[in-house]
């Protein structure tokens, strides 16, 4: 009897769960995966935290404050983890949001450090994001860390908020200065994932178990995607590419006034603020209007760009 549970405990497969999240919105989405894997797996679950802690509701010029070391992947501070760094697993669940068009800085720290380098080597990685809407630039980077660690992404799963653009930003910009997950003014859409979507994200539960039990995960991405694991607007796509490459810029520029917190940075913070916005509601509608009117002739080329951030391969 001892006998056959010890055999049972060294055939249980074990995942470790990595999550970032303010709200909680991305655990929640992390944990309705794990309810739809259906079989025995062992699940060690890290929640990540930042020392010191951001800030939630958001307040004042903080929140802009996050975007050079974001952009710029600069590592900063985690609480230890819980977990010893010799442990292997079958699986790592990746699970984090978007600042800023990059990963959060205590998703590029914990991948960065020396634990979690070692956890990452040479195991499959599957990646959840729980974003606004633009989410394809920081998964590139988080595929580039990933890799450099030796890891082994075969999954990625991104839920998004399905409103408008513009609509979003409102609504993502009043839900993460208040924490209030409600309809602004009363008229604005709720912010976030659609809880629909949130609960309905147990579907991609019986792929990925099947995937950790067999080991073979070869074939998981596209499973995942005939799920709909990805969705993506090419304009919007088209907008995030141009959007990460002024982030690079303006982080250079901050950067310079010095780090996090200094006071000699909040003037170009506040410009750089000024920009944004202005750039998103006046700029961001007429370059995709260009878009669609250009689209015809890039069609195949944009075809293409879709499929590849579709993917979990790194170009
Ligand atoms: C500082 C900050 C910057 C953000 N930037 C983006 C972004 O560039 N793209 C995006 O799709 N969502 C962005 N979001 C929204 C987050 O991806 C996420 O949906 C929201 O913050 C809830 O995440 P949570 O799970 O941590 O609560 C941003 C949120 C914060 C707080």
């Amino acid at each position: 009897m001892e006998t056959y549970y010890f055999k049972q405990l060294k055939q249980m497969k074990r995942i470790l769960v990595i999550t970032y999240s303010q709200s909680g919105q991305l655990d929640e989405i992390v944990g309705n995966i794990l309810n739809g894997m259906k079989g025995e797996v062992q699940v060690h679950h890290e929640k990540l935290k930042p020392i010191p802690d951001y800030p939630w509701p958001w307040k004042g010029t903080t929140f802009w404050d996050a975007m050079p070391e974001c952009a710029r992947l600069i590592p900063s501070e985690i609480e230890p983890l819980t977990i010893n760094p010799n442990d292997e697993f079958d699986l790592i669940i990746l699970g984090y949001p978007i600042w800023f068009l990059s990963p959060p800085v205590p998703i590029t720290t914990f991948l960065n450090s020396d634990i979690g380098k070692k956890l990452l080597k040479d195991t499959p990685v599957l990646t959840v994001i729980g974003a606004r809407n633009m989410w394809i630039s920081a998964q590139e980077d988080i595929k580039k860390m990933i890799a450099e660690a030796g890891g082994k992404l075969k999954g990625n799963i991104a839920l998004f908020d399905r409103n408008n653009n513009l609509i979003s930003v409102v609504t993502i910009i009043y839900w993460v200065t208040t924490a209030k997950k409600d309809k602004y003014l009363g008229i604005f859409p709720k912010p976030g994932i659609a809880q629909k979507d949130i609960d309905s994200a147990d579907r991609f539960g019986p792929p990925i178990q099947k995937a950790v039990e067999s080991g073979k995960f070869e074939e998981l991405q596209n499973e995942l995607l005939r799920l709909k694991a990805v969705e993506l607007s090419p304009s919007i796509v088209s907008i995030e590419k141009k959007g990460k490459r002024m982030f690079w810029l303006w982080s250079g520029f901050i950067l310079k006034k010095g780090g996090p917190g200094s006071i000699e940075r909040i003037s170009r913070l506040k410009w750089f603020k000024r920009y944004l916005l202005f750039v998103i509601f006046a700029v961001s509608p007429i370059a995709t209007l260009i878009f669609y009117l250009t689209y015809p002739f890039f069609f195949f080329q944009i075809r293409k760009k879709m499929k590849y951030y579709s993917g979990v391969n790194l170009k």
